[in-house]
């Protein structure tokens, strides 16, 4: 076993994964796979989703691809309502899918890029909680569900004015849903890595100013999304029983700067 993986069990288990086809998303994917949950791997493009599902899915049916916009009210519900007509439940839910900005100042901030940045990181989070909740609760009646924040949560970051709103809007709306469903049994946590070596930051940044980002976390190395995936799984299983409305940032050391 690999020491970063702990033994977790979610067999008999309905797991979903929002921006289930790449990066962090993709590392929960396997990781879930790897611990017996039956997934459902939900991206932007069914085409990668269905990649990942083939690669993993042993014919039984473990691992099963959708696609969803996250940002689109009608598709999160029609993707609930296809989880529960074929899958029949939903015990834990991961909600990674979100897009990064380009570096505007807000003086120049595109106000449609705002938009879009606000519509995918923050009321696709909502819109994805919101279907997961009412899911989990009619059906398995208990579970836990994982948001994924970021460090630029919890400081400011110049150039990236939405994606710090949205990701500050995630923590608060993690808490208030955990107020609201602690009684019922549902544990809902946020997880706040710092940068991470994924194509969300790759394909924005070269080599160098990679190197430059690593050497801000006192670790002096970026992030891999297994070692965010290892801090998901534990908040979804029963390890964490009572940690809920919490957010556990897994980031090298970054905010304590
Ligand atoms: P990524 O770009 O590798 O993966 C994101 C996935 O979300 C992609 O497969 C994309 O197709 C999907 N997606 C995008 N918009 C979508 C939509 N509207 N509906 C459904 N799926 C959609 O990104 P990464 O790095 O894995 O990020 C995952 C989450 O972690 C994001 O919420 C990100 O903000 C957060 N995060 C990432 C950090 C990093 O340094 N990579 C640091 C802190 C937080």
């Amino acid at each position: 076993m690999n020491s970063m993986n702990a033994s977790y069990d979610f067999r008999g288990a309905v797991a979903l994964v929002t921006g289930g086809a790449s990066g962090i998303g993709e590392a929960c994917v396997r990781a879930l796979a790897a611990a017996h949950a039956q997934v459902v791997v939900a991206d932007l493009t069914l085409e990668a989703a269905e990649r990942l599902a083939g690669e993993l899915d042993d014919g039984s049916g473990r691992v099963v691809p959708a696609q969803v916009d996250v940002s689109d009210q009608a598709r999160v519900e029609a993707l609930g309502a296809h989880i529960e007509a074929t899958l029949g439940r939903l015990d834990l839910a991961v909600n990674s899918a979100g897009i990064g900005v380009t570096n505007q100042p807000v003086v120049d901030h595109d106000p449609e890029m705002w938009r879009n940045v606000l519509a995918v990181n923050l009321d696709g989070t909502f819109l994805s909680l919101r279907m997961e909740l009412d899911l989990i609760r009619r059906t398995a009646g208990r579970g836990s569900i994982v948001n994924l924040a970021s460090v630029l949560g919890h400081r400011g970051w110049a150039g990236s004015a939405a994606y710090v709103a949205s990701k500050h809007a995630v923590i608060g709306l993690t808490r208030t849903a955990a107020l609201e469903n602690a009684e019922q049994g549902v544990r809902v946590n946020s997880v706040s890595p710092g940068f991470i070596e994924t194509p969300l930051l790759v394909e924005r940044h070269d080599a160098e100013a990679r190197a430059a980002m690593g050497a801000l976390h006192p670790v002096q190395r970026l992030g891999s999304p297994e070692e965010v995936a290892a801090t998901v799984l534990w908040l979804l299983s029963d390890s964490a029983a009572f940690v809920t409305g919490a957010d556990v940032a897994v980031e090298g050391g970054f905010l304590s700067r």
